[in-house]
């Protein structure tokens, strides 16, 4: 018996519940909202497609009753105000810091042992929120980010290749921001073969950079964050946990001397299994790429010290 609660029933939550049920990756899905039968409609939405694309898993709305959150292994905290065209991630952290703390705060009341899966913005720095004031051991904090951005970049790769995506490998490590995320071009590679050697360099770089405000392109055309990719990706990541696949995922973690760093939750690639994070891969990384992550690093950092100045942390 599984039980995942996914916190805040907007666009991202809605649709990360959605695909857990669809795919059955939990036995039960909890979907809690601050808005007055919010969540008890997106549950019931869901629940009544149940029939039609024949699954079992159940999915319950509540409103801001922690006590049925209770007993769950994963949590996934989508809460917060999401992003308006022109608007950065890192702008959110005002309002969003002080949402997230309230909602870890009540989701460990009732589920100490649970794995919380980070997706609110600015999320490096949301899930360093997290884990320095959860008390929870540094496997149990994932910020979803990297998982977004490597579909995000596998998607732009596989036009640019005319190839399926799902034959695509791709990571994309650093901040989950326009101007710190790094696609690793040197390490995508479709069939095996190095995508630098299959696509013209303006295309490659193209595709790095279609990935960087790939967010911020769907804030445009559609007037808010996007959801269907970061709640998939979310889903994602609970799935790698409950069914213990140890998948290889780029997330928010927190680093104790890995890439050279400490003191910080960024995206780098781990083995997602049934204790979270159970391994931090450490990738070598050429000059340049160190030189892009030590810049990604310096950013997030800046935006984790806001937390000070706000008295969060
Ligand atoms: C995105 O990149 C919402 O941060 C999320 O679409």
């Amino acid at each position: 018996m599984s039980k995942v609660t996914v916190v805040g029933a907007g666009n991202v939550g809605a649709t990360c519940a959605n695909v857990l049920a669809i795919n059955e990756v939990a036995n039960q899905v909890v979907l809690l909202d601050v808005k007055e039968g919010f969540s008890e409609g997106k549950a019931l939405d869901i629940m009544q497609t149940a029939t039609l694309l024949d699954f079992d898993s159940v999915v319950l709305g509540c409103t801001n009753d922690y006590a049925k959150t209770a007993g769950s292994d994963v949590v996934v905290i989508t809460s917060g105000l999401p992003r308006k065209p022109g608007m950065t991630r890192e702008e959110l952290i005002g309002v969003n810091a002080g949402i997230v703390k309230t909602v870890t705060d009540n989701i460990l009341k009732y589920s100490p042992n649970a794995i919380l899966v980070i997706v609110s913005n600015p999320m490096d720095t949301m899930t360093y929120l997290t884990l320095k004031t959860a008390g929870l051991p540094k496997n149990k904090v994932i910020g979803m980010g990297g998982a977004l951005d490597s579909a995000r970049f596998k998607c732009y790769l596989s036009k640019a290749l005319n190839a399926p995506a799902n034959e695509i490998e791709g990571l994309v490590i650093g901040g989950h921001g326009d101007t710190t995320m790094i696609p690793l071009t040197r390490f995508a590679t479709y069939k095996g073969r190095p995508v630098a050697d299959l696509l013209d360099k303006a295309v490659l770089d193209k595709a790095v950079s279609n990935t960087m405000v790939g967010g911020a392109t769907l804030t445009g055309l559609l007037g808010t964050s996007a959801w269907y990719a970061p709640g998939a990706a979310a889903a994602y990541l609970v799935e790698s946990i409950l069914r213990d696949q140890k998948k290889v995922i780029p997330c928010s973690v927190s680093l104790e001397g890995e890439y050279g760093q400490n003191d910080i939750c960024i995206g780098v690639p781990v083995v997602i299994g049934k204790d979270g994070v159970e391994q931090i891969l450490d990738y070598e990384l050429n000059d340049t790429e160190k030189g892009l992550f030590e810049k990604s690093a310096d950013a997030v950092r800046a935006t984790n010290h806001v937390l000070k100045e706000i008295n969060v942390l």
